[in-house]
């Protein structure tokens, strides 16, 4: 039995499409940064009681097919440690309000590190790293605190995360602004696949992701904010840019969306620096200089109301340890 914490991460250069459906290779390298505030904890317990694996989030028992992706990756281990049981999983994702931004990036990275560390795998973080892939992409990065980057790699063994600064040494913040959603969304997986097969615009998307690799990780060095923030934002148009060329065309963002990128483009012009990055759904994430902190939560504060804003620092790489 062993339990695993890990973080979520927010990619500041994005993962948005796959060459390995089954391996989860992708198609282009990313980069992230983990969060502080949100993360998820995972219990795994191999039980040779148990007639089927038992997974349990937020201590509600998932259906089988809600449990496909977890029993995926249960098999995954049970292969590599020779164990032949049923394991029992219990989930608890930890986010400050109820408004949907669990992800399933810090879900996938602590159930990496509790199922290899309960069947009694010693596991480098490359392999977890590469171990938490197979359930979701994202999760890949959640292995490493700070700023991390995913090297999309050619095959299962080249294809995981490492981390580019793991103690985020300059004042970087990032503010969560929680959408109201009522619509059912498109799920990350179908919609990048849907923008990989139809996209006209996808060549183009494996170039801009190429460029934006090299400029960020030079605005990282030179820790410079306003760099890191104008890449992420315009990388995070290019990506839903894909959604919107799809065939069928699409988009995660809503009303408030565009609202709050309104918010910050105003900010902007009246000389407060921040930056905005969306993912596959309606939250926006606002990148800025701790210091710009009271203005930017003053503005979105007045447009959204204080109780849908989420700050949160830097946060740390996994942990795991024997129950
Ligand atoms: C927009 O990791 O959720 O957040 O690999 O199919 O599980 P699967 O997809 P997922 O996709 C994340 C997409 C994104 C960008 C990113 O995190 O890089």
């Amino acid at each position: 039995m062993a339990t695993a914490k890990a973080h979520t991460n927010i990619a500041l250069i994005k993962y948005w499409g796959k060459k390995d459906q089954e391996l989860i290779i992708p198609q282009t390298d990313s980069l992230s940064l983990t969060l502080n505030e949100f993360y998820t904890t995972t219990t795994v317990n191999f039980d040779s009681h148990l007639t089927s694996d038992l997974v349990a989030i937020d201590q509600h028992i998932l259906s089988k097919k809600e449990a496909q992706k977890v029993v995926h990756v249960l098999d995954i281990v049970r292969q590599l440690s020779g164990i032949k049981s049923f394991a029992r999983v219990d989930s608890i994702n930890y986010v400050p309000t109820a408004a949907g931004l669990a992800s399933s990036a810090s879900a996938f990275a602590a159930l990496a590190g509790a199922a290899s560390t309960a069947a009694g795998l010693k596991l480098s973080n490359r392999d977890l790293s590469r171990l938490a892939r197979r359930g979701s992409g994202s999760a890949t990065r959640s292995i490493y605190g700070g700023l991390v980057e995913w090297q999309k790699g050619t095959d299962d063994n080249s294809s995981f995360a490492q981390p580019i600064l793991e103690n985020v040494d300059f004042p970087i913040e990032m503010l969560a602004v929680l959408v109201n959603t009522k619509k059912k969304k498109v799920s990350s997986r179908s919609g990048m696949q849907s923008s990989v097969e139809t996209s006209p615009y996808y060549d183009a998307w494996r170039q801009v992701v190429a460029n934006d690799m090299v400029a960020i990780k030079k605005a990282i060095k030179a820790k410079d904010i306003d760099q890191i923030g104008h890449i992420a934002e315009e990388n995070a148009l290019r990506m839903h840019a894909l959604t919107f060329s799809a065939d069928p065309g699409f988009t995660y963002f809503n009303g408030e969306t565009l609202t709050i990128i309104k918010a910050v483009e105003d900010l902007r012009n009246q000389g407060v620096n921040c930056y905005y990055t969306m993912d596959a759904g309606p939250n926006v994430k606002v990148i800025y200089d701790r210091g710009n902190r009271s203005k930017i939560v003053e503005k979105l504060s007045n447009i959204v109301g204080s109780e849908r804003l989420v700050v949160s620092q830097p946060g740390p790489g996994i942990k795991i340890w024997n129950e």
